[in-house]
């Protein structure tokens, strides 16, 4: 099979061996597969994937259709369009997989689906099963003009929040915000004193679209996503509500800050981080089910979708890889692997 291949700490499209299946493993013949941070990284040698995975082939998650079965799967047939997450090897013509960790593919996602298990599963996993996310709460969702904050902003709509989605490109800004006035269940959409799109949503939800500058001038929050981090810390912990709660998902601006502790017990914050790739397969298990419990639901009613920025085909894997790295995008990068 083709796939994309770690060599010499770049990434190149070649030929590797086909992967095998065990007992509760589905093969699946990949059809498209989303970009990640995490892949950048494991391509750079700073991210090993988890003992057991294929260590040279990257992606972390994937839509394509069922094409052999171990003898213990019973959730799925031949010929079904399944889509999830793995630990790594997704950005290939064939991928394995528990049969546990993977989903019937919602119809109204077509090839799409490649980029929803990453972004989708993170986001509800953090606001909703860590951070216990419920209506009516402020939400500050940083770096949100990527993967997971599109999902989140998404999720925080959809749950019925007020939420600050911050974007720190203008020209990303602005499609950040053509996309969520695009949104069907929007009711009226104005810009604010300070320039930011105020838009409000038939469930009672606010999306207010700020800048890093002024995302402390709309409210006092209870829950942060934190794809940045760093020293963004320590502001959150300024603009923290009593009982708020922190959820450390990225690091895009750092692994170390100075936070005054004081204010941990003063507010009653709770931070906490999570990775969802080296978990146990119970957990991805749960989170699975989760989601086709709680979110296909929405896709399906068009409250929830992906946003992808550009999809190239899998043999210019090398150009995806550079154009993820080189930011200002909105959403998704989408690998075209099986181009028919
Ligand atoms: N813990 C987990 O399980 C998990 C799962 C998925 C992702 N992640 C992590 O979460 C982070 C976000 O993932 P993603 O898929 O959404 O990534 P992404 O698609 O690359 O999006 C990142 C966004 O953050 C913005 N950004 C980067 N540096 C910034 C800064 N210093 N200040 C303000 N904005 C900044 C980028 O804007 P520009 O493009 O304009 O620079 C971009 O819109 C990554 O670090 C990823 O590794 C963690």
């Amino acid at each position: 099979m083709y796939a994309a291949l770690i060599e010499n700490s770049s990434i190149t499209y070649a030929q590797a061996p086909e992967p095998s299946i065990s007992g509760d493993d589905i093969l699946v013949k990949v059809e498209t597969a989303g970009l990640n941070a995490a892949d950048i990284l494991q391509v750079a040698g700073y991210y090993p994937p988890p003992p057991g995975t294929v260590e040279d082939i990257p992606g972390l998650e994937y839509c394509g259709t069922v094409e052999k079965m171990g003898a213990n799967v019973t959730k799925f047939k031949i010929g079904d369009r399944v889509m999830g997450l793995t630990a790594g090897g997704a950005h290939a013509e064939k991928l394995s997989v528990n049969a546990a960790t993977a989903l019937l593919v919602p119809d109204i996602l077509g090839k799409k689906a490649g980029g929803f298990s990453e972004a989708f599963f993170t986001a509800y996993d953090a606001l909703v099963l860590k951070a216990g996310l419920k209506a009516g709460e402020s939400l500050l969702i940083t770096g949100a003009a990527g993967g997971v904050g599109m999902a989140a902003t998404q999720l925080g709509i959809a749950w019925g929040c007020q939420v600050t989605s911050s974007v720190k490109t203008e020209s990303t800004r602005k499609r950040f915000e053509a996309y969520f006035t695009g949104h069907k269940n929007v009711i009226s959409s104005q810009r604010d004193t300070h320039d930011s799109l105020q838009t409000a949503f038939r469930n009672g939800a606010q999306l207010t679209v700020s800048t890093p500058e002024t995302e402390h001038l709309y409210r006092e929050y209870d829950i942060f996503l934190e794809l940045l981090a760093g020293a963004h810390l320590t502001k959150d912990l300024a603009m923290a509500k009593k009982g708020a709660r922190i959820a450390i998902i990225g690091l895009l601006e750092g692994t170390s800050c100075e936070i005054d502790l004081s204010q941990l017990l003063k507010k009653h914050v709770a931070i906490f981080g999570s990775t969802l790739r080296s978990r146990p397969l119970e957990e991805k298990a749960f989170l699975t089910e989760h989601v086709r419990q709680y979110l296909l639901p929405l896709v399906i009613n068009k409250d929830l979708d992906i946003m992808i920025d550009s999809s190239f085909p899998l043999r210019e894997v090398e150009r995806a890889y550079y154009h993820f790295k080189n930011g200002k995008k909105l959403g998704k990068i989408l690998l075209e692997i099986d181009e028919h």
